[in-house]
C-alpha cells in the first residue's frame, strides 16, 4: 500500500467535486514468470499481481455526466455515460469508457460517476498499467453500483474494453492476474478453461528484481496484433488436417513439424515459439516445485532466446539487458516480459548480489544506449479490491 498517493486521491477528489469519495480501489499491476504470448492461444501463463498499482476513488455523480481526473497526468475527462464519445488514440481515459461501457453492455446499470486516480506503477514497462486501470474501473463500478457482476465477468469485461476501445487485442492474463492476485502467491492459469492454480513461489537466497529499459517502442500494439493474426493463420493451415484443432493450444511440435511445408516461414516460426512456449510454462513449473533454480534458469533464457530469433517481440536495449544478466551465475534466468519491444526484463537475482548486479548492469547499459535503467523489487500482492 502507498500511503501518500491515497491521501493524494482522497484530497483531489475533496477538492475537485466538494465532497469525500464513496469508495477506495487498490487496483495492481502484475508480473508474468513464464508464459508470453500464450494466452491468446489459449495455452497457459504464469502471472502474479504485484504490490506497484493504481489507487483510485469513485463517488456516483448527478445525471450521466461523468468526470475522470488523472492526477499523474494532470488531465481530466467528461463524458456522458449512456454516449460516450471518444478518441480512438491510446488515451488513459479510454480505459475507463471502454470498461463502463463493455459492463453496460453486459445488462448492467451504471450510472454517472466521479474518479480521481493515481499510482506508482510505471506505464509501458510490461506491467500493465493498462489492466489495472480496467480492473479498478470495473472492481469499483460493481461495488457503487451494486452490479452483483461476478468476478470472471468484470475480467472479461475488463478484457473487451481493450479490444474494443484501445484496438489491442489482448489475451486474457493481465486482467485475470490484477484482478485474482494472491499475496506471495503465483497463478497458473489455463487460458481456455480459465481453471487456475496458485502456488507459492519460493526462491530462498534468490529474489525477483524488475529491470526497466525504459524504452516502448510504438510498434507494440500493431505488431501485438500482427502476431496473432500469424498465429491464426497457422491454426487455419493446421485445421485442413486436424478439424480438433482450434487454436494453437492443441497442436504439438510433431504436428508442425510434418507440415512444416506449408508454413509461410515467418508463421511457422511464430507457431514454434508459441508450442514451445506452453512447454516452458509446464517444464517451468516442475522446476519451481523441484526448486531446481538451474532448470529455472536454462527455461527462461531458452524463453528469451525464443522471443529474440522466433517471435521477434525483443528489441537491442532488452537482449543486451537479458543477455548481461544470463550470463551471471549468480542470476537464475532473465528474460524480457509482457507484450514485447521495450518494458521490463523479469530477473531471478541471488539477494547478496543484487547492489553489484544493478551497479554493474546500469553502468554498461548507460555506456551503450545513454539510457538509465530503473529497478523495481516486487511483492507479489492481493489482487484488485475495494479499501474503503
Ligand atoms: C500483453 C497482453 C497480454 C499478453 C502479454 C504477452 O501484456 O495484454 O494479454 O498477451 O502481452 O504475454
Amino acid at each position: 500500500m502507498n500511503p501518500t498517493i491515497l491521501e493524494k486521491i482522497k484530497s483531489t477528489y475533496e477538492k475537485e467535486f466538494g465532497e469525500a469519495p464513496q469508495l477506495i480501489v487498490r487496483s495492481p499491476g502484475r508480473i508474468n514468470l513464464i508464459g508470453e504470448h500464450t494466452d491468446y492461444n489459449l495455452g497457459f501463463v504464469l502471472p502474479a499481481a504485484v504490490d506497484k498499482g493504481i489507487y483510485m476513488a469513485f463517488g456516483k455523480s448527478e445525471g450521466d455526466t461523468s468526470r475522470l481526473v488523472s492526477v499523474d497526468q494532470q488531465e481530466d475527462f467528461s463524458f456522458d455515460i449512456k454516449q460516450p464519445t471518444f478518441k480512438v488514440e491510446q488515451q488513459w481515459y479510454n480505459y475507463i469508457i471502454g470498461t463502463s461501457s463493455e459492463l453496460i453492455g453486459l445488462g448492467a446499470e451504471v450510472e454517472g460517476f466521479n474518479m480521481v486516480f493515481s499510482g506508482d506503477l510505471p506505464q509501458g514497462a510490461g506491467m500493465s498499467s493498462s489492466a489495472a486501470l480496467e480492473c479498478g474501473t470495473a472492481i469499483g463500478l460493481n461495488t457503487l453500483f451494486d452490479l452483483n457482476l461476478s468476478k470472471e465477468e468484470l475480467i472479461k469485461a475488463s478484457q473487451k474494453a481493450e479490444h474494443n476501445y484501445v484496438g489491442v487485442m489482448c489475451g486474457i492474463m493481465d486482467q485475470f492476474a490484477s484482478t485474482m492476485g494472491k499475496e506471495d502467491q503465483v497463478i497458473l492459469l489455463d487460458c481456455r478453461s480459465l481453471e487456475y492454480d496458485y502456488f507459492p513461489l519460493e526462491l530462498n537466497a534468490y529474489s525477483l528484481l524488475l529491470c526497466n529499459s525504459n524504452v516502448s517502442h510504438n510498434l507494440a500494439s500493431s505488431e501485438y496484433n500482427v502476431r496473432r493474426a500469424q498465429c491464426e493463420e497457422g491454426v487455419a493451415i493446421l485445421k485442413k488436417h486436424y478439424p480438433q484443432v482450434t487454436s494453437l493450444r492443441d497442436v504439438t511440435m510433431e504436428m508442425l513439424e510434418e507440415h512444416k511445408a506449408e508454413f509461410d516461414s515467418v508463421v511457422y516460426l511464430r507457431c514454434k515459439y508459441v508450442v514451445e512456449e506452453n512447454e516452458r510454462v509446464e517444464n517451468f513449473c516442475d522446476a519451481l516445485k523441484r526448486h531446481d533454480l538451474d532448470e529455472v534458469s536454462d527455461i527462461l533464457a531458452s524463453a528469451q532466446h525464443a522471443m529474440k530469433t522466433e517471435y521477434e517481440i525483443t528489441c537491442p536495449e532488452i537482449d543486451f539487458m537479458a543477455d548481461f544478466a544470463n550470463e551471471k551465475e549468480e542470476v537464475k534466468g532473465s528474460r524480457m516480459m509482457g507484450g514485447g519491444f521495450g518494458g521490463c526484463t523479469i530477473n531471478i537475482v541471488k539477494n547478496e548480489y543484487r547492489e553489484t548486479f544493478k551497479k554493474e548492469l546500469s553502468a554498461q547499459y548507460k555506456a551503450k544506449f545513454d539510457i538509465d535503467i530503473d529497478f523495481y523489487d516486487v511483492n507479489i500482492s492481493d489482487g484488485a479490491h475495494v479499501m474503503s
